[in-house]
C-alpha cells in the first residue's frame, strides 16, 4: 500500500524538478504518475523526439527511489497531426469534426490515430520499457470522458458496419434482432446502416443499444492495442487504465481483462456538486462528498480487474464542478483509508502544484504553484506514517455481491419507460441501504460464480445471462431481484415467455404490466405488521409464492419463494431497509446500523469506521470496543472527518 502523485515536469522550469522530487518522497510518497498529455514535448514535430527533457525527469525522481507510472500520451494529439491527420478527430452527432483545443478530440474508430497511438506507444515502451524507475503503465487518459466515447465520424460508422456484420453474419439476422420491420427500417445490406444520431424522433433501441457495445468494444480495442505493445516491449511491468467516478459508458468487466490494476479518479467533492443529490444531501455533505460515492467506485473497480487503485485523488477544491467546496479537514485523510480499507493498492493524489496557468488553474494540488505546502500535505504525511505502522491489509471476499451489468444499465437509459430512476441510481441506492446496515458488498458482473456469496442482489438489470439463474440456485444464496429484473432479451425483445418470469428457476411468477409514476405518486405497500410507500415504478405480477407485501389493491408487491425474492417496484428507503434486514437474517449476516454518516468497512483483521457527518459519533452501538488499545487507528468517539481502526 502506497501514496503517490500526479505531477508534469513539462509544467515547470527543470530547475524546480529535484527539489520537487526530494519534498515529494520527503512526505512519504513512492509513486509519481508523469507523461499522460506530453505528447507535443516528446514530440515537438513529426518524427522529431525529444527524449532528453523526459530522460533527466525520469531519472530526478528514480534518484529519490520514486516508482514512476508513465502514461501513454494518447488523450491529447499535438496540433501537428490533427492538422496533417484531420480524420484524427472525433465528430460529433451532426457529423461536425470535434475542435482542437482542449483534450480527448480524437475518434476511437480512425484507423489513422490508431496507427499514431500505436507509433507513440511504442516510441515510448521502447524508450522506457526496461528502465528501473517504471512502475507502471498508464494507457491514455479516461476514456470517454467528455463524451469522447462517442463519435460520428466516416471511420466510427464504417467500424460499426463491420462491427455489426461480425456480430449478426447476414443483415437478416439483423433486421431480426433489432425488430427492424418496425416504422420499415429494414436494411438490404450492412453498408446501409447508419449510425443511429440525429433521427427525427427516438431511434430503434436495440440499434443505440449496439452502439453503445460498439463504442465500449473500441475503446477496450484501443487500450488493448496499446497493452499488446507494452507487454511486449515493457513485460515485467504492470498495466493500468485510470477510469472516472460513477461512468458507465466503458463495459469495465470488458476492459479489466486486458489490466493488471484498474485504477480509478476520485473526486468525491466534485462529483457531489455534479450529481443527482437532493439539496439536503448536498448541503449535510458539502465538504465531505456523499458517503457511499468513493466506496461504491472502489467496489466497482476492484470488481474489475485483479488488482485496483486511486490514481487520482482530490485533494482540495477542484475546478470543473458547478459549486468546488473545500474538503473538510481531515477528508483526504479519510478518503485515503477509505480506499486502502476497500483494498486500494496505492492512492496517489492529483495534482502535485497547483498550476498558475491554462485551463485548471484553479483546481488545487498538494503544494500551491510557488511550492508552499497546502494544509492537506500534514494530511498526507500522516497517512504515510500510520501506513508504515499498519502494514498490509489483506481483503476477504465480502457476503453480500451486488451485481452490475453494462448492457442492462444502457438499456434502461436507452428505454427508460418513464423519466424517473435510472438503474444505476438504483444500485447505487441499494449500495447504501446495505452499507447502512454496516455492510461490504461486493461489486459484480452477471457472469460471476456466486458461490460463497450469502446475499445477492439484483437491482433491475434487464438483460440476464444464460445460466444466471441456476448458478444463483446452486449458490444457495438468498436472492433479492427488483421490479424489471430481466424483462428482456439479449436483443432487448420482450421476454417469449413472459407467463414463466425472468427467473423461472427461483421464482414461479408471471409478469403482466409494468407502470412507471411521477414524482408526486406514493404507493402504499403494507406487510402483516406495518405500512411501507414505494414509488417510480410498479410491477404487476401474479404469482404462487408467498406475498410478504401487497399493494394498496392487494396485488403482489414483495413476493418470496424459498431463498428468492422480489419486490416488484422501487421501494422507499424504509422498506429498502426493512426487506434488507429480513433477507439478511434469512441469509445469517450480523448487521449494524450506522446512521446517515458513519461507514464500516472490514479489512485486514481490522475494523474501520469512517464519520462523513458533522457530529461527533460514539462507535460503540456499532460493537467498537472501549478499550483505547484495541484501536490501530482512532478511538471510540469519530469526529468529523475521523478514522478508526479496531482489531477483530
Ligand atoms: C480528471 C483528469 C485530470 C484532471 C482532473 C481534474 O478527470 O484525468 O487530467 O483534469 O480531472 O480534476
Amino acid at each position: 500500500m502506497k501514496l503517490g502523485v500526479c505531477y508534469y515536469p513539462e509544467h515547470w522550469p527543470e530547475a524546480d524538478w529535484a527539489e520537487d522530487a526530494r519534498m515529494m518522497r520527503e512526505l512519504g510518497l513512492s509513486l509519481v504518475r508523469i507523461g499522460e498529455f506530453a505528447w507535443s514535448r516528446i514530440e515537438p514535430e513529426p518524427g522529431r523526439f525529444d527524449w532528453a527533457w523526459l530522460d533527466r525527469a525520469v531519472e530526478t525522481l528514480h534518484a529519490e527511489g520514486l516508482g514512476v507510472i508513465l502514461g501513454t500520451p494518447t488523450a491529447t494529439p499535438p496540433k501537428w497531426l490533427v492538422d496533417m491527420y484531420p480524420d484524427i478527430l472525433a465528430h460529433d452527432e451532426h457529423a461536425n469534426p470535434r475542435r482542437f483545443g482542449s483534450r480527448r478530440h480524437y475518434c476511437f474508430s480512425s484507423q489513422t490515430y490508431r496507427r499514431e497511438g500505436a507509433r507513440i506507444t511504442e516510441a515510448l515502451a521502447r524508450r522506457y520499457g526496461q528502465h528501473p524507475a517504471i512502475a507502471m503503465w498508464q494507457t491514455d487518459n479516461e476514456f470517454g470522458h467528455h463524451g469522447s466515447d462517442e463519435s460520428f465520424s466516416p471511420d466510427a460508422h464504417a467500424a460499426f458496419r463491420l462491427w455489426l456484420e461480425r456480430r449478426y453474419g447476414t443483415i437478416a439476422a439483423l433486421n431480426t434482432a433489432w425488430g427492424a420491420v418496425f416504422w420499415s427500417q429494414e436494411y438490404r445490406s450492412f453498408a446501409e446502416v447508419d449510425l443511429p444520431g440525429a433521427t427525427v424522433t427516438e431511434a430503434n433501441p436495440s440499434h443505440i443499444l449496439d452502439f453503445r457495445r460498439f463504442n465500449s468494444d473500441q475503446m477496450v480495442s484501443f487500450h488493448a492495442e496499446q497493452e499488446a505493445i507494452i507487454r511486449r516491449l515493457s513485460p515485467d511491468r504492470p498495466v493500468t487504465h485510470n477510469f472516472i467516478g460513477d461512468f458507465i459508458r466503458l463495459n469495465h468487466h470488458d476492459i479489466g481483462k486486458h489490466l493488471d490494476i484498474a485504477t480509478w479518479d476520485s473526486y468525491p467533492i466534485g462529483l457531489l456538486s455534479e450529481g443527482h443529490f437532493t439539496p439536503e444531501e448536498k448541503s449535510r455533505w458539502l465538504h465531505q462528498g456523499h458517503p457511499d460515492f468513493a466506496a461504491f467506485n472502489h467496489d466497482v473497480y476492484r470488481g474489475t480487474a485483479p488488482e485496483w487503485a486511486i490514481m487520482e485523488q482530490q485533494p482540495g477544491p477542484v475546478n470543473w464542478a458547478r459549486h468546488n467546496a473545500a474538503p473538510a479537514p481531515g477528508m483526504v485523510r479519510l478518503w485515503t483509508w477509505e480506499a486502502f480499507a476497500h483494498g486500494a493498492r496505492f492512492v496517489s493524489y492529483f495534482r502535485w502544484r497547483q498550476l498558475p496557468f491554462a485551463q485548471e488553474q484553479t483546481h488545487a494540488g498538494l503544494l500551491r504553484w510557488d511550492r508552499v505546502p497546502q494544509p492537506v500535505t500534514g494530511e498526507v504525511r500522516a497517512v504515510a506514517a500510520e501506513l508504515a505502522a499498519l502494514g498490509y491489509l489483506a481483503l476477504q471476499r465480502a457476503d453480500i455481491a451486488l451485481v452490475l451489468d453494462y448492457p442492462s444499465l444502457w438499456h434502461h437509459e436507452i428505454q427508460p419507460q418513464g423519466r424517473r430512476g435510472a438503474t444505476i441510481d438504483l444500485c447505487r441506492t441499494i449500495y447504501t441501504a446495505l452499507r447502512k446496515l454496516g455492510l461490504d458488498v461486493d461489486i459484480v458482473p452477471a457472469t460471476a460464480d456466486y458461490t460463497g456469496y450469502k446475499l445477492v442482489v439484483l437491482p433491475s438489470p434487464s438483460i440476464l445471462p444464460e445460466g444466471l439463474g441456476e448458478r444463483l440456485k446452486v449458490s444457495g444464496a438468498v436472492v433479492l431481484a427488483t421490479a424489471l429484473t430481466g424483462c428482456r432479451t439479449e436483443d432487448v425483445h420482450l421476454l417469449p415467455r413472459p407467463d414463466l418470469g425472468p427467473l423461472p428457476e427461483l421464482l414461479p411468477m408471471q409478469m403482466l404490466r409494468f407502470e412507471s409514476l411521477a414524482p408526486h405518486v406514493t404507493m402504499k405497500v403494507r406487510t402483516e405488521h406495518a405500512m411501507y410507500t414505494a414509488s417510480r415504478w410498479r410491477e404487476t405480477v401474479e404469482t404462487k409464492a408467498q406475498v410478504l407485501a401487497r399493494f394498496d389493491d392487494g396485488a403482489p408487491a414483495w413476493i418470496s419463494h424459498e431463498r428468492a425474492h422480489y419486490l416488484a417496484t422501487w421501494p422507499d428507503e424504509p422498506l429498502l431497509h426493512a426487506a434488507l434486514e429480513i433477507l439478511c437474517a434469512q441469509a445469517g449476516i450480523a448487521v449494524r446500523h450506522t446512521g446517515p454518516d458513519i461507514r464500516l468497512r472490514r479489512a485486514g483483521g481490522l475494523q474501520f469506521a469512517f464519520n462523513y457527518g458533522p457530529n461527533s459519533v460514539d462507535l460503540a452501538p456499532m460493537g467498537a470496543p472501549s478499550d483505547p488499545s484495541a484501536y490501530a487507528l482512532g478511538g471510540p468517539r469519530l469526529e468529523l472527518g475521523g478514522v478508526a481502526a479496531w482489531k477483530v
